[in-house]
């Protein structure tokens, strides 16, 4: 049991996409560089020439294969047109159903499609239309959460229903090796991590929200945040004072007759943001960053400090060979 890569990456660590726009060139580069598979977060609108400079602007800083994240639920013919005519190696999709013909035309483009599901029964439909790896989000994951389940009952499932066809990636609450190693022990091969790679040097999140990440160690699933931009899409939120005042928000209010706290640019784009808006601060963000949306898995109250995103990849692997190694191999279960 250990690392044997995948979609023929060095090493099966994946960081996930961070919306709106937190996993951007320098971040997805430092784990290209490492030998993982770092993912660019595409905008939730069409916007085809801001997707072809951000993977050219990542070309300028890797030569290794990287991949982009693309939200269904939001406009994005135009976005995949240009993604898969730059030829990225792998593209990540969720919140939509994956059909049969974006399979096809992505691997047709040479680009490996690979959804992120939170169900047995959505895995089951991505592996009926032929995906290249399914990656397996429990509700322990930071971010938006798509299924109820939890990782350690969901992800064998989804293993045993694959049968070894098909990678599978676990995600939700994973930070450090012992993370991993329970992943591979379930039967992954490769894990994504969305909370540790924000809180990294290169990440572009707001520095207030980085250091709430080493701060704070509970999270929250709510849908106090995002409400009427994107109704129906739970997530998990650190458990700030600002949140802990607004837990129990009555289910009629949303974001959008709310005062404006702050202002983001976002993939070039200026935008107002609204107390409860979903949101995340980024680099740009000014105002009352900590009311804002502070997204996070399970696993933060494990993240101590800011690190390089190479370095993270490298304590990974290192890491969960070593556990492996010592705990596991040569004893007599
Ligand atoms: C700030 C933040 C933004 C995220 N944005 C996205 C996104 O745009 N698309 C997506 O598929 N998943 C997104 N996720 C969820 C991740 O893909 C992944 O499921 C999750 O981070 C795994 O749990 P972890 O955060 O405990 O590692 C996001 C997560 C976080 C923390």
């Amino acid at each position: 049991m250990g690392w044997r890569g995948i979609l023929g990456f060095e090493y099966g660590i994946v960081q996930a996409p961070l919306g709106p726009d937190i996993s951007g060139p320098e971040l997805v580069a430092a784990v290209a560089n490492a030998g993982g598979l770092g993912l660019l977060r595409a905008p939730d609108w069409e916007a085809p020439d801001h997707v072809r400079r951000l993977i050219r602007n990542t070309r300028t800083l890797t030569d290794k294969p990287f991949g982009i994240g693309v939200v269904l639920a939001f406009p994005h013919k135009e976005n995949i047109k240009a993604i898969l005519d730059e030829k990225v190696a792998v593209l990540q999709v969720s919140w939509g159903e994956c059909p049969k013909d974006l399979v096809l035309e992505a691997q047709q483009a040479g680009v490996k499609i690979v959804p992120q599901v939170g169900s047995f029964e959505e895995a089951r439909k991505a592996a009926d239309a032929g995906v290249d790896a399914i990656i397996v989000q429990g509700r322990e994951a930071g971010g938006h959460v798509i299924g109820q389940d939890g990782l350690i009952s969901l992800l064998p499932r989804v293993v045993d229903l694959v049968g070894g066809r098909i990678p599978v990636i676990a995600a939700g609450g994973i930070v450090d090796e012992r993370g991993c190693v329970a992943a591979l022990a379930l039967g992954a091969q490769g894990v994504c991590l969305g909370t540790r790679f924000l809180a990294t040097r290169e990440s572009y999140a707001h520095p207030t929200y980085k250091l709430k990440l080493v701060e704070h160690d509970k999270t929250e699933y709510t849908d106090v945040f995002g409400r009427a931009r994107w109704p129906g899409a739970p997530q998990r939120v650190l458990k700030t004072p600002f949140f802990m005042d607004w837990r129990t928000l009555p289910s009629h209010e949303n974001e959008a007759n709310q005062p404006v706290i702050g202002r983001s640019t976002i993939h070039c784009m200026e935008k107002e943001i609204r107390r409860f808006a979903g949101t995340v601060p980024n680099v740009t963000t000014t105002g009352d960053i900590e009311s804002m949306a502070m997204y996070a898995g399970e696993g933060v109250g494990l993240i101590k400090e800011i690190l390089p995103a190479g370095e993270v990849v490298k304590r990974l692997v290192e890491g969960t060979q070593l556990l492996i190694q010592q705990q596991f191999h040569g004893e007599k279960l």
